[in-house]
């Protein structure tokens, strides 16, 4: 695609691309925001810098790609619920997103997308990882796709928020808290440009429901180590004010905690999506879909 109104520079050739061109604290035209829409969709995880928003013109943007997501365990600040703090510093026991991950996959609709801006940063580290799982299931044998097309995987909530934030003023006590737990197909069919992806994270897959236990961990095990591949890998240096907006239906990230003592700090805006479905890829949909 050839675009009028950004300049996109690509991080690597599978994914990853920095904008340029665009203010977002300015009303956003249609053409741009098609444009932003385009290359999300072309490099799963796009990047932009220098922006200097608010709170609300965070959320504004967010909700132009769709209605907004409101998280299933940690808290929000006063008066938006729809963000979710990132922070870490000489306090903190643990940061969110320290390991390989699509955001909050134990939901029934998983969120679409997630946009990211940080306003405090290190001076060195706390870079975020992003991973093609386009390029991950393409590089699978077709013995290898064939197999994991017919599997369902159970991703919970339970294993990644159970003791992990305070409730009504500070108590970590969650025992009355009950957390999503559902079952997605370990490859997903992308709603939008139809293309196949592996669908299993080593943060929120507990076990594959049509394998023995024994079985289902050698095989999350390989797909684990599988996507974590360098080469299915973009990695995003962060400034003050930069945004990394990422595509959780096909992308997954892992935010290295390489800063500590240090603060890094910011806000997430989370976008709602759909419930994700395998469909089996004819000869014309893989036309349409490269
Ligand atoms: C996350 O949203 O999973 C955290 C990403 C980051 O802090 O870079």
């Amino acid at each position: 695609m050839s675009y009028q109104k950004l300049k996109v520079r690509k991080l690597t050739p599978r994914i990853g691309a920095e904008l340029f061109g665009v203010d977002l604290a300015q009303p956003l035209d249609n053409e741009t925001f098609r444009e932003i829409r385009v290359a999300l969709l072309e490099n799963q995880v796009i990047f932009f810098r220098d922006q200097n928003i608010t709170i609300d013109q965070h959320k504004d943007f967010g909700r132009r790609f769709g209605e907004l997501h409101i998280h299933p365990a940690a808290p929000s600040p006063e008066g938006h619920p729809e963000i979710l703090r990132i922070h870490g510093d000489a306090n903190s026991k643990r940061v969110a997103g320290e390991g390989w991950h699509t955001d909050v996959s134990c939901d029934a609709e998983p969120p679409m997308g997630s946009i990211l801006r940080l306003h405090t940063v290190p001076d060195t580290g706390g870079d975020t990882l992003f991973a093609s799982m386009y390029a991950a299931y393409d590089a699978l044998s077709q013995q290898m796709k064939d197999f994991l097309a017919g599997l369902t995987a159970i991703h919970s909530g339970e294993q990644v928020y159970r003791g992990r934030y305070e409730y009504d003023g500070g108590q970590r006590d969650d025992t009355r808290k009950s957390f999503p737990v559902n079952e997605h197909p370990v490859i997903r069919t992308h709603p939008e440009t139809g293309r196949q992806s592996i669908y299993v994270n080593a943060s929120f897959t507990s076990h594959i429901p049509q394998l023995s236990r024994r079985e289902s961990d050698a095989v999350l095990g390989y797909l684990y180590a599988h996507c974590a591949r360098p080469e299915f890998q973009c990695r995003f240096r962060w400034e003050v004010g930069s945004i990394a907006f990422w595509d959780n239906r096909c992308a997954q990230h892992h935010a290295l905690w390489d800063y500590f003592p240090n603060v890094r700090s910011g806000n997430r805006v989370t976008i709602k999506g759909d419930r994700p479905f395998y469909r089996a890829q004819t000869p014309e949909r893989t036309a349409i879909a490269a």
